[in-house]
């Protein structure tokens, strides 16, 4: 769709981002790849620490919700695409302060919107603004059904509510001024570099220290799981290929309860701590629920796959595998970000349960 050369891609210092970002310099060196980010407890530089000097990649330390200074960037610029992930992403801190989301994911998506009109207003031709969502947007399933491009939104949690909102806002900007875009919608991610406050890498992180792995309600809330490099290929293929003004639904078709799910990550961290088989078992402990918990998660993902041919590279077991093997090689990593206000995170978002 866009062979634009000079790309914005927000929130690339966090998890998702950081794959996208590392995947779009290397594949492309005649691009020149922006990564702009405000660098919160999310966002890590040392998650690019492969690509930093790379000839084609740039680091704009910046907040999206500063207008002023959106506006300057793109005026110095005047990139060609955005590709946008920037965004409060966990919905346990959504429940907590939901503003933070709506400045981030709502005013900040928006300040974006305006800066891409202004700057191309004239001539939209070539150009691109890929607005990347989360299926949470539909709201929760019974115990079958899909999420098609087609579902009603119904978001539960403010989270959710803003990321909504903002895929709304890009769409209202194609309707209102003709400005290109395409969104998509994927399931959750799991892979290297998420942070420790999100189920898998948390619980990869607890089953090491020996600490209680908190399964909220029954544990049998169901998620469609997707490799995050898999995510990014899709990226790749959609800012590529996609159809503008197109929504495209990606996800692993690949379902799990969180209890089972959990159980597979206990076998395999067993097996590779040298632990006896099923030992960390003994850490899961049912908790205080999460209000508004959406049961169940499942995305149709038959449109990208049947329309641009993309589909999962790997097996849940094999990604999960590799998963645990980075956190358990990188260790210093998950030191530095479970240091400091993590620990006050921590214990402020568990206690209670
Ligand atoms: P993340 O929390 O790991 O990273 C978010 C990044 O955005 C961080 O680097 C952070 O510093 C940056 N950021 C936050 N606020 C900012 C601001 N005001 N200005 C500039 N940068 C800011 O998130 P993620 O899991 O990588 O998710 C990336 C995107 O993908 C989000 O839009 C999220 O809604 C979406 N998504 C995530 C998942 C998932 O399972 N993680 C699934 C589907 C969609
Ligand atoms: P999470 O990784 O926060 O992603 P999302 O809420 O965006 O789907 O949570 C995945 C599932 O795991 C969700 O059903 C909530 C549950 N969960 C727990 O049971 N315990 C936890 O400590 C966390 C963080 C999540």
């Amino acid at each position: 769709m866009s062979d634009q050369k000079k790309i914005l891609i927000t929130g690339g210092a966090g998890f998702i981002g950081s794959h996208v970002v590392r995947l779009f310099v290397n594949k492309y060196p005649d691009y020149q790849i922006y990564n702009l980010d405000a660098l919160t407890y999310a966002g890590n530089l040392e998650n690019l620490k492969d690509i930093e000097s790379a000839e084609n990649y740039h680091f704009i330390k910046a907040d999206i919700v500063d207008a002023h200074q959106i506006n300057q960037l793109f005026g110095e610029h005047r990139f060609d695409s955005v590709i946008h992930l920037a965004a409060e992403s966990h919905v346990d801190r959504s429940i907590t302060d939901p503003l933070a989301f709506v400045r981030t994911n709502v005013i900040g998506t928006v300040n974006l919107l305006n800066a891409f009109r202004d700057t191309w207003k004239d001539n939209f031709e070539g150009k691109l603004f890929y607005h990347i969502s989360t299926d949470e947007v539909y709201g929760t399933l019974g115990e079958t059904g899909l999420f098609e491009e087609t579902t009603a939104y119904d978001p539960n949690s403010p989270y959710s509510a803003s990321k909504a909102s903002s895929d709304h806002f890009v769409r209202a900007y194609g309707e209102t001024y003709g400005l290109p875009h395409v969104v998509t919608n994927c399931s959750n991610n799991y892979g290297p570099n998420q942070f420790p406050e999100k189920l898998i890498p948390l619980f990869i992180h607890n089953i090491k220290t020996n600490k209680s792995l908190p399964v909220y309600g029954d544990g049998k809330y169901t998620r469609d799981w997707l490799y995050v490099i898999d995510h990014a290929r899709a990226i790749d293929l959609v800012f590529h290929e996609g159809k503008e003004g197109e929504t495209y639904n990606i996800g692993g078709f690949n379902e799990w309860q969180n209890i089972e799910l959990i159980r597979v990550l206990i076998k395999q961290m067993d097996e590779k701590l040298g632990r006896p088989a099923g030992e960390s078992e003994k850490l899961i402990t049912y908790v205080k629920d999460r209000p508004g918990h959406d049961r169940r998660y499942a995305i149709d993902a038959n449109k990208i796959k049947n329309e641009l041919g993309w589909e999962p590279s790997v097996t849940f077991e094999e990604g999960l595998s590799e998963t645990i093997d980075w956190y358990l090689e990188n260790e210093e990593w998950l030191q530095n970000v479970t240091s400091g206000d993590y620990q006050k995170y921590y214990e402020g978002m568990y206690a209670g349960r």
